[in-house]
């Protein structure tokens, strides 16, 4: 854990170690950027870094988030993400990751809304820029519709995370049995709003595939070696039961 004041002189520090390279989490993947050398094209586009990998003392900074989500839902969803109406929960860096990422990807819409409403409307501001998809700020009273107009749902806020784990960002009746729900939290494995989706008969995509294959993908940069995927579920499963 870093304080806000000591970020500057942490990654000062890390550069001159020998790393290869570190992941970012909240609440940080915004703010990282002032402190790197370079930036990947696609990272800068995200507007959020998750991946530092470190060449000669030079650090450039990736994304590997918005991927990685990807990868979860396409195994895990059993559709297609393309042309679907989204609903995403959150405006920081994870959901930056992901909302670019999916306009990348063809989606048709997406609703961001956030409880910093400025952020919400930043953030569908940048997705607006990019081609083939449109994106839609709102407060968080204002949901209803938008869930009723969505075919997938992704919580990339930390409410529900150990050790809050019977929060959850909204309020089970707002969900219906069409759609697809989304916890980017994978302290506990089964939030409390996948629990209340599964009570509604939605499909859920945990957390947990995510975490994996943004590190897998993060492993690849600072190795240049495939990620051993297996080896790596099996920790963070193994890492999860013990938690629990
Ligand atoms: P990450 O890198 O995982 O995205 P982050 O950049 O710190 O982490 O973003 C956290 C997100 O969770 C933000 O959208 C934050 O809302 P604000 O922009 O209003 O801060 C949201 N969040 C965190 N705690 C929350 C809470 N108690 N209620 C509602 N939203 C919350």
């Amino acid at each position: 854990e870093v304080e806000p004041s000591n970020l500057e002189s942490v990654v000062k520090g890390i550069s001159k170690m020998n790393f290869d390279g570190f992941n970012i989490t909240k609440p940080y993947k915004i703010e990282i950027m002032k402190y790197l050398d370079e930036v990947d094209e696609y990272a800068r586009l995200i507007g959020a870094v998750n991946t530092v990998k470190i060449s000669n003392g030079i650090l450039k900074g990736y994304n590997t988030d918005g991927t990685g989500f990807l990868r979860s839902f396409r195994e895990n969803a059993g559709v297609e993400i393309e042309g679907k109406n989204v609903f995403i929960l959150g405006s920081g860096g994870a959901a930056r990751a992901i909302a670019i990422t999916l306009a990348l990807n063809k989606v048709k819409k997406i609703y961001i809304c956030n409880r910093t409403f400025e952020k919400a409307a930043a953030l569908s501001s940048d997705v607006n820029k990019l081609v083939n998809c449109h994106a839609i700020s709102m407060e968080y009273g204002d949901m209803k519709n938008a869930i009723n107009d969505s075919h997938v749902l992704i919580n990339t806020t930390s409410l529900g995370m150990f050790p809050n784990i019977n929060e959850s960002p909204l309020n089970k009746n707002l969900l219906n049995e069409n759609l697809i729900v989304c916890d980017i939290v994978y302290n506990p494995v089964k939030t409390k709003l996948l629990n209340d989706a599964e009570e509604k008969r939605c499909k859920i995509v945990p957390g947990l595939p995510m975490l994996v294959y943004q590190g897998a993908e993060s492993f690849e940069i600072w190795t240049n070696i495939s990620a051993p995927i297996d080896v790596m579920f099996k920790a963070a499963e193994e890492a999860s039961l013990q938690r629990a």
